[in-house]
């Protein structure tokens, strides 16, 4: 409701600026133990049901998906908003700037965003500084998004992303590999089958060293035909991944309609809804539900959780819905959830 009458005020701001004040405030709430207490009163659902899967339990169905703290700064702040889970990152070996601003647009006709960042963010040493800061982690699921650097080429990806579980594995409950922003160049190439196979097996016999086990999920893209998704699915249930993340940003544009439209980059928010939804279908179907699944991709509302949900997926993740709807949304799905 407050944030209803203060979008209109928000949305004057420029989209990443206003995107980083928020951060701010959170960041600053994260150190304020009051503040803290403040947020969680406020937001906190007391109807949460705690679901087991990757071998963790969350304490409940809804997470913050990747991209909205990607450098770790205000993960208890955003706990206290009522997520299960939050998922850091993409966080990359080495710092990098990402690409030139302007880089994130508001669609707001048809509550969309597009957004070519292409992973700016602190960089593994920093951003491992930052985490280790964190209180209560026993109160909320924290994962690890890694991703290579702009300029690794594809063949060293996987230095890359050892290279970070290294640096993370005793902080993070999960990983989420990403493979699939559409902003790194090349980045989606592999998740096909020239690439992918070798790239796992490296990632999974590197986390193999570790004494304590992080599972390893996959996220995957929208954009995959029905071909490249089942060469992908038998290569992840043959090496027997611990979970999938279903979907990254779309660069499918063909349902937009506002002016920034045609702005390169991935598209998120409700022109995915759906389409993410049959994707998660498909995914729990040909996989027979023996990876589960977290759905990210359009959840603007407790009904459309829900329908992911049904279609298969364990968790659901939200980005671009908090941007409409303000951080109210979390409790509103949790509260109407099945
Ligand atoms: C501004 C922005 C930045 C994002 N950055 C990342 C990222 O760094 N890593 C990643 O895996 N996904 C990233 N995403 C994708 C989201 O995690 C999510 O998969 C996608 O937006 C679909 O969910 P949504 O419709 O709820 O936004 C980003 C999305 C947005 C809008």
């Amino acid at each position: 409701m407050i944030y209803k009458l203060f979008r209109p005020l928000i949305f004057k701001i420029d989209p990443e600026e206003a995107h980083a004040l928020t951060l701010k405030i959170l960041a600053f709430s994260s150190r304020i133990p009051l503040f803290l207490r403040f947020l969680k009163k406020i937001f906190q659902t007391p109807r949460s049901k705690p679901i087991r899967a990757f071998g963790l339990t969350f304490p409940n169905a809804l997470g913050l998906a990747a991209g909205y703290d990607k450098n770790g700064i205000a993960v208890q702040g955003l706990a206290a908003l009522g997520f299960g889970h939050i998922e850091v990152g993409t966080i990359t070996p080495l710092p990098q700037l990402g690409n030139p601003k302007k880089r994130i647009f508001r669609l707001p006709g048809e509550k969309a965003i597009i957004n070519r960042m292409g992973f700016p963010n602190l960089g593994a040493e920093k951003i491992l500084n930052n985490l280790e800061k964190i209180k209560n982690r026993s109160e909320f699921i924290l994962g690890i998004n890694i991703g290579k650097n702009k300029d690794t080429p594809n063949e060293d990806a996987h230095k890359d992303y050892t290279s970070l579980i290294s640096h993370f594995n005793h902080l993070a409950d999960y990983f989420a590999i990403n493979i699939s922003s559409p902003n790194t160049l090349g980045l989606r190439e592999l998740q096909g089958k020239a690439h992918l196979n070798t790239l796992l097996t490296a990632i999974i016999d590197h986390r193999d060293n570790f004494e304590k086990r992080v599972p390893l999920l996959v996220k995957l893209s929208p954009d995959l035909t029905e071909l490249e998704l089942s060469d992908a699915l038998d290569i992840l249930i043959k090496l027997k991944m611990d979970g999938i993340i279903a979907t990254n940003t779309t660069i499918d544009k063909s349902s937009l309609i506002s002016a920034n439209k045609n702005e390169t980059g991935g598209s998120s928010g409700m022109p995915l809804t759906k389409k993410n939804t049959e994707m998660v279908r498909k995914i729990d179907q040909y996989t027979k539900g023996v990876i589960p699944i977290i759905a990210v991709g359009g959840v603007m509302s407790a009904k459309d959780a829900q329908e992911k949900l049904d279609a298969g997926a364990k968790l659901v993740q939200v980005y671009t819905g908090l941007i409409y709807s303000g951080p109210s949304l979390v409790k509103n799905i949790l509260s109407n959830l099945n």
